[in-house]
């Protein structure tokens, strides 16, 4: 392989090449990267009509002697309207006593709550009630059996007779990832609740993220976050799609909704503003999808589509208007008087074969464009292979190859793409099917190869993001991913660990390689040159993927240094992925059996013989000096 390390020669390499996709699908965000422990916290899943679905609440006592529960219309919050209600029929005295530990509901959660002995939660609800109250505030083991905390709250009639806002700070004395929060009392009368929440009190930068899989994407180093879906943004119905303004101000206010093409009810917690807000805390730039008034199943026509436009008028306003403005005064009450780095809108997601689709678009494109010249609007119509009929700063394209074999032949995909007119953005890629599993060594070794293309060939292709980015294993709706978590366990795909052999190339200088004629077909190589952040030291990375099955030794000759810069044998090192077997999988009992693992580079220089193992991604990072 030949280097040429002249960055003349050489080619910058887009800021914001590599980034991540966040979409609202295998619970990632209800019950994954968003901390909050209960699940339907405002017993809205059913929607606004009652009876409503309260799932996963359940009742603790016996429904036909000591309580009754049901839902009704009477919350203080009018865009969600559903309170539970609870009657309690038994007491401590009289002959309808209640069983030991009293009676009441519980939620469990996600798929259980991790509770870790030391931490602090904080709980908040709403209660009104026909008397006084007597209520224990816990957290138990998933049959109740074992407190872990708990506070009773007392309140005269008097002070619960109108919806009052009740906040509790409970102190966890055992670890359990398979706990539940309970409200028991032994007190006769009728509560209503609404509007349950549970947190860790510690989540990433404070801003209510869960820590661990906040930091996972942090490792990642990514440029861009691309939100919040995918197929999540368009529905099946209109009538289900992810409506921004339901998102934003007091949590306890959104109506939430029901994801109707991953098939769940989200809080909305998680919500428009946080997601700008995860954007700016993982040193990413947001990229907002927006439905432009067309879902799987319906359309709204052109003619009629202008309070759509209007809606993502109103987004950008919100992400960057000054304090003042209508909608930049709500994320200033929101805490954010800054505005957020908003620049680029996609519209619409995998829809531009639809009847409305151009029509729709343009009415976006050029109100957008009007009101904010410098956004850079993304079309899914493909430019691949036809020239656009409308105008786009970018084409977003998907790369979902059955096998692993086709994702590989794919890393040339771009090479003789046109270099004219507007740009790709890769926003999803994976491999899928068989050779995928449920992330296989295989699927990530043939996308560090395709990584590779698109470093390659990042003069047509500005941005590329893996797809899906989460899973909770609870909720598997789409194989495979990047990151699998549960209540209180998490780890990186293989495919997850590809991601970070590229963590440094966006801003990178790509260089100019060449693999000798007489080399494998089944190796890819790529070489970029950047200066390291943290010891302020530049570098080159010459990254090969060896997609075959035997050893290859290969001579690696760098030349075009300047005259007195030199490659250091202190500081250098080698990172390889490898695994014994193809299918090999990380799982939370071994999530790290598919890792890269890095060593010094022992005979770092201008001229190395290195050896490819047979089905490998190595990374040679030679520091210059
Ligand atoms: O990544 C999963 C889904 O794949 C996305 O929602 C959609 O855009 C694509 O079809």
């Amino acid at each position: 392989l030949l280097v040429n390390a002249s960055e003349a020669l050489g080619r910058p390499i887009p800021e914001t090449l590599f980034g991540i996709f966040f979409e609202e699908i295998n619970h990632a965000g209800a019950g994954g990267l968003w901390a909050e422990l209960v699940s339907n916290r405002g017993f809205e899943a059913g929607g606004p009509n009652i009876p409503s679905n309260i799932d996963p609440w359940s009742i603790i006592g016996d429904e036909d002697s000591s309580l009754t529960v049901s839902t009704d219309r009477s919350s203080c919050f009018e865009l969600n309207k559903v309170a539970l209600r609870m009657e309690v029929l038994c007491d401590t005295t009289g002959t309808n006593k209640c069983p030991a530990g009293g009676v009441g509901i519980y939620n469990p959660g996600f798929w259980g709550m991790n509770i870790v002995k030391g931490k602090k939660y904080k709980v908040v609800l709403y209660v009104r009630s026909s008397g006084a109250i007597d209520l224990f505030v816990s957290l138990t083991s998933s049959n109740g059996l074992e407190t872990l905390a708990t506070c009773e709250i007392l309140a005269s009639a008097s002070q619960v007779s109108n919806w009052t806002k009740m906040e509790v700070l409970l102190e966890a004395n055992a670890t359990n990832p398979n706990s539940r929060l309970q409200l028991t009392t032994t007190r006769k009368g009728v509560i209503w609740f609404d509007q349950v929440s549970a947190m860790p009190v510690d989540t990433y930068k404070g801003h209510r993220f869960r820590s661990e899989l906040a930091e996972m994407l942090a490792d990642l180093k990514p440029k861009f976050i691309r939100f919040p879906g995918g197929s999540f943004v368009v529905g099946d119905w209109l009538r289900n799609a992810f409506r921004w303004k339901a998102t934003i101000g007091p949590w306890e206010e959104r109506p939430g909704h029901f994801g109707d093409v991953w098939m769940y009810w989200t809080d909305d917690g998680l919500g428009y503003f946080e997601f700008l807000q995860l954007t700016e805390d993982l040193g990413a730039l947001p990229v907002w999808v927006f439905n432009i008034g067309i879902s799987r199943n319906d359309q709204v026509s052109t003619s009629n589509v202008k309070p759509f436009v209007q809606e993502a008028l109103d987004s950008i306003e919100f992400a960057r208007g000054g304090p003042n403005s209508t909608w930049g005064s709500m994320r200033a009450a929101m805490g954010h008087t800054e505005p957020f780095d908003l620049r680029h809108i996609a519209l619409g997601n995998e829809d531009c074969w639809k009847t409305n689709y151009r029509g729709n678009y343009l009415k976006f494109h050029n109100a957008i464009k009007k009101a904010y010249p410098d956004i850079k609007i993304i079309t899914n119509c493909d430019r691949f292979s036809q020239k656009l009929d409308h105008p786009a700063d970018l084409y977003d394209y998907h790369v979902y190859p059955l096998s692993a074999k086709d994702m590989f032949s794919m890393a040339h995909w771009f090479d003789l793409t046109s270099r004219d007119g507007p740009k790709a953005f890769i926003s999803e890629y994976a491999v899928t099917g068989k050779d995928a599993g449920k992330g296989t060594f295989l699927a990530a070794l043939a996308e560090a190869a395709f990584l590779i293309g698109i470093e390659q060939n990042s003069d047509v292709v500005s941005m590329a993001s893996y797809a899906p980015l989460f899973v909770n294993d609870n909720d598997r709706w789409w194989n495979a991913d990047a990151i699998v978590f549960n209540s209180s366990q998490l780890y990186g795909t293989p495919s997850y660990w590809v991601q970070h052999f590229f963590r440094e190339s966006s801003s990178a200088t790509l260089l100019h390689s060449t693999l000798q004629k007489n080399t494998s077909t089944s190796l890819i190589a790529s070489a970029i040159m950047w200066e390291n952040s943290d010891d302020s030291k530049s570098y080159l990375r010459i990254k090969i993927v060896n997609f075959g099955n035997d050893t290859v030794n290969l001579k690696i000759s760098v030349d075009g240094l300047e005259p007195n810069s030199t490659i250091q044998l202190s500081g250098s090192t080698k990172t390889i992925l490898t695994s014994g077997n193809l299918m090999d999988e990380n799982s939370f009992n071994e999530p790290n059996k598919v890792k890269p693992k890095q060593s010094p580079l022992e005979n770092a220089g201008k001229d190395m013989e290195v050896i490819l193992l047979p089905y490998s991604v190595t990374s040679f990072d030679l520091l210059k000096g």
